[in-house]
């Protein structure tokens, strides 16, 4: 019986869009703080009613930009979690902050209501790629931002995008050569994807081949001197993104906010949720699994073999391919030939 959910709440508001997101945000210079801050706080207490007071073992601010939230509402959300849940004593609480939008004082504020982890949209070190990509700030504001976390004794990570127009392996080893030198712990490496409806979507860039593309992604690997532990995630051991590790793993999620998604494990069934009163229905045990599958084949120590996904598993498959897939105790992983060929080889591994 698992008691135990982590919580992700979404914050659909930027300060202006990205040239290449596709994400559920919108540009909003002045939102109303208070009205989203009272939504949030009655799904936090419609999951609490239905869910009882259960273990949290960690908070995820996504968006959008949670870094945007005035503090006195940012405090209110997680007072509303401590009060109706079971928080860990020493719950993993992230904020996704894009640089520009967070000063020292609302830091210090952020910190002093429990967020022990900052994820820094950094995207690039070079200006006019930040320009280019439509970011708000330069690179400098984000070094800034990831320094004060570190300061702080907090944990930080950095989110990048390469492979853009004109890119090579050369530009992608800097980048790493740099990542090294500040010392993050943990960052994300995001291979830029041309969405349909982004302006990107309609430009009609002339984007680095394939075969650069899966260089870079190699160089990556080779340059950066921390671990992946998931297709696009890089952190030393024990620093991995708690949330997001057990969210692949399959533990259960409540999803909070204008479209966040959640999967719920209430009396020995599964549900997806679309927050308080929208969507809640059950979802088959194969279903599950699969999205299991799915989620933990992109992590490098895979997905554990129990009865649900032995079900669903080709077994057969996956023993006569062991250049792109490896056994190791009772788990089932990608080899790096097979996290090149990921999306392929899922759908071959799933009965
Ligand atoms: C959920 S977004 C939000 C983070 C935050 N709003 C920011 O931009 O700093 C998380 C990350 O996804 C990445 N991302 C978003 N759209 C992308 C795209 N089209 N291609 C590659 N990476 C993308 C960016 O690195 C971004 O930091
Ligand atoms: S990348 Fe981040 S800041 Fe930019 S539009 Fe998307 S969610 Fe907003």
């Amino acid at each position: 019986m698992i008691t135990s959910h982590n919580i992700y709440i979404h914050v659909p508001f930027c300060v202006s869009k990205c040239r290449y997101c596709a994400f559920f945000s919108h540009a909003c210079s002045n939102p109303d703080w208070d009205g989203y801050t009272k939504k949030i706080v009655d799904e936090i207490e419609y999951f609490s009613r239905k869910l009882g007071k259960i273990h949290i073992p960690t908070i995820f601010f996504g968006g959008g930009t949670p870094s945007l939230i005035p503090s006195k509402n940012f405090s209110e959300i997680i007072g509303a979690i401590r009060k109706n849940f079971d928080v860990a004593p020493d719950a993993e609480i992230t904020i996704e902050a894009n640089p520009g939008t967070l000063d020292n004082t609302r830091l210090t504020e952020f910190c002093t209501a429990g967020v022990n982890r900052l994820s820094v949209g950094v995207q690039s070190f070079d200006d006019k790629k930040l320009k280019f990509l439509g970011r708000i700030h330069n690179a400098h504001d984000a070094i800034a931002l990831i320094e004060n976390g570190l300061n702080r004794g907090i944990r930080v990570s950095a989110d990048f995008i390469y492979g853009l127009p004109g890119e090579d392996v050369q530009d992608i080893i800097e980048t790493c050569n740099k990542i090294n030198k500040i010392g993050i712990t943990h960052c994300s490496m995001y291979e830029l994807t041309i969405e349909p409806n982004t302006p990107f979507g309609k430009m009609n860039l002339d984007m680095p081949s394939n075969e650069t593309m899966a260089d870079m992604y190699i160089a990556i690997g080779d340059n950066l001197k921390l671990p992946r532990y998931e297709v696009s995630n890089y952190a030393l051991v024990g620093h991995e993104c708690r949330h997001n590790q057990n969210v692949w793993d399959g533990a259960p999620y409540i999803g909070i906010g204008d479209g966040a998604a959640g999967r719920i494990y209430l009396n020995n069934t599964w549900y997806e949720e679309l927050g308080a009163g929208k969507m809640f229905q059950p979802m088959t045990d194969k279903a599950r699994a699969i999205e299991r599958v799915i989620t933990g084949m992109r992590t490098m120590r895979g997905v554990h073999i129990d009865d649900t996904i032995k079900k669903i598993l080709n077994i057969e498959f996956a023993k006569t391919h062991p250049d792109v897939i490896m056994f190791s105790n009772d788990r089932i992983a990608a080899t790096n030939a097979g996290i090149l060929v990921l999306d392929d080889l899922i759908e071959k591994l799933v009965k």
